[in-house]
């Protein structure tokens, strides 16, 4: 059967492109809570609605929804985060202790996101020279929330300083689930279109030039 699309219009597409530069990694949320049955609908229609390997769909999202779990989580952030720092010396190190790194104190909703490493949907297929395209799959889910989410008012930022194999122990997951990434959400405290990290002057957009090549 061939279904008609829809012809997505002039307007459509300045406030896609809109969505793209609104879209912000968010660290300072709101209290208030979600709407439980507007963000489990979102939470489905992203995971719902992503490309991925052989359609093996091999994401799966842990809600953490009691605060004892929470707290581990915290916990192990904020050991990471002191680690991480080692790395920088003299005023990068202040610099970086500067940076507000995670929403983990405020966001109403958190989510752990975890990629099955050899699920049997997909049958294998696409990913048999280069496994790790399961793992791209389960990321580009986490985009489609992201700009999903974003369309709807709501933040999403990704915290990454936490080690993996951690993850799977606090939330007792099985050693087939990887884990990729922690997401905050909840409505954002300011809005901009200008990156936190580059407003902080901790990292410039890279010049196009760098990112575009020809041959
Ligand atoms: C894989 C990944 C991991 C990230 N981890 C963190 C993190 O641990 N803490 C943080 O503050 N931001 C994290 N971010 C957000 C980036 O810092 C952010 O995307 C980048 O600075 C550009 O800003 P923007 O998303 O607002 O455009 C992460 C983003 C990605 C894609």
């Amino acid at each position: 059967m061939n279904d008609l699309p829809p012809e997505f219009s002039d307007q459509f597409l300045t406030e896609f492109d809109q969505l793209l530069s609104w879209r912000r990694d968010v660290r300072s949320f709101k209290k208030n809570p979600l709407d439980e049955e507007k963000f489990e609908k979102l939470l489905i229609q992203a995971l719902k609605q992503s490309p991925s390997v052989g359609n093996s769909q091999p994401w799966r999202a842990i809600r953490l929804k009691t605060s004892e779990i929470r707290k581990k989580v915290r916990a192990h952030v904020e050991v990471e985060h002191q680690q991480s720092a080692k790395i920088y010396g003299g005023d990068a190190v202040k610099h970086y202790n500067r940076l507000k790194l995670h929403g983990l104190d405020t966001a109403p909703e958190q989510l752990a996101i975890f990629s099955v490493k050899d699920p049997q949907e997909g049958k294998g297929l696409g990913r048999q020279t280069m496994p790790e395209t399961l793992v791209w799959s389960t990321i580009m889910a986490i985009h489609t929330l992201w700009l999903k989410a974003r369309a709807e008012g709501i933040g999403l930022g990704w915290v990454s300083i936490l080690r993996a194999d951690k993850m799977n122990e606090i939330l007792e997951c099985p050693a087939e689930w990887q884990f990729i990434a922690y997401l905050c959400m909840g409505y954002p405290e300011e809005e901009s279109q200008t990156p936190e990290l580059v407003r902080e002057k901790w990292q410039e957009r890279v010049p196009t030039e760098k990112l575009i090549l020809h041959r």
